[in-house]
């Protein structure tokens, strides 16, 4: 294995990947390899630029904590994330469209009882939310677990906020016997995607805002059922056409009602006004 050029330099690459032991790992690997090498060679990559993807991979590498995942971000601003979610959930006809993980997500959050307030003492606009669960044939799921996260009145996680000590706008509830569930919350806004690091400045490059319309993080799972992480957004969002993440669908936009003070649909006596929003999720059986 010597002279290799621009001609034969992948094939020497690839044939260095036969003795890889892993079926999959190896087909990833060759894969990535052919991709890769074809890609330098269609741009004709300079060494400036070749040292400028390696700094900015560092970068993106150094941007990461426990909190703040950049590489999630360059996935899904880039679309991988939306696409690897395509493939990876194509649920039968009827059951609730998915969309992008997201970074935010964070285990542990508080189990509450229906009705509560998963927002308590956060600034926003008041919100009641409520739906079902129900199989692709309208059929109740009971017991299924609702696990909701979003961002506060004005647009941040509260893994974001370095001077909060606990969880806020994120909880755990469980269906009833007619498979719904309830709570109170803020509004959603439309937030940006943090741009104060290396994929803020890849956005910058390409002319891009980076915001996501509002919408409310859900992730839906019971016992015989796939599991379902979508988003519900709001209608009228400015940004549900141009989503930085390409995560919109219109199977998923609800609208949030205003109301003015009075009794909300739970009795609750509200001396504000406030909106409320529905949505039903279908939830597609295990094998199906
Ligand atoms: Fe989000």
């Amino acid at each position: 294995m010597r002279n290799l050029t621009e001609s034969n330099l992948t094939e020497a690459v690839l044939a260095k990947l036969a003795t890889t032991e892993d079926a999959r790992f190896r087909q990833i690997a060759e894969s990535l390899v052919r991709h890769l090498h074809e890609f330098v060679r269609e741009v004709e990559l300079t060494e400036d630029e070749w040292l400028k993807a390696i700094l900015f991979l560092t970068a993106v590498g150094h941007k990461c904590d426990d909190k703040r995942q950049e590489f999630i971000l360059l996935s899904d601003t880039l679309g991988v994330s939306m696409l690897v979610d395509a493939i990876n959930h194509r649920y039968p006809e009827g059951s609730t469209e998915t969309t992008v993980f997201g970074p935010f997500y964070q285990t542990g959050a508080p189990e509450f009882e229906n009705g509560a307030n998963i927002a308590e003492g956060v600034a926003g606009k008041p919100t009641y939310f409520s739906g079902r669960v129900l199989d692709e044939k309208g059929v109740a799921v009971a017991g299924a677990i609702v696990d909701i996260w979003a961002v506060d009145g004005e647009g941040w996680y509260d893994v974001q906020l370095a001077h909060l000590e606990a969880m806020q706008v994120r909880g755990r509830l469980k269906t009833d016997d007619l498979g719904r569930f309830w709570f109170w919350t803020v509004k959603p806004v439309s937030y940006p995607v943090p741009s104060d690091g290396p994929v803020g400045d890849m956005l910058r490059a390409m002319g891009r805002h980076p915001y996501r319309p509002a919408h409310i993080h859900f992730m839906l799972s019971a016992p015989g059922y796939r599991n379902i992480i979508t988003h519900v957004f709001v209608a009228g969002d400015g940004y549900l056409d141009s989503d930085v993440v390409f995560g919109v669908k219109s199977s998923l936009v609800t609208e949030f009602t205003e109301h003015a003070a009075g009794r909300a649909p739970d009795g609750t006596v509200m001396q504000t006004p406030y909106f409320v929003a529905e949505y039903d999720f279908h939830l597609a059986r295990e094998n199906s």
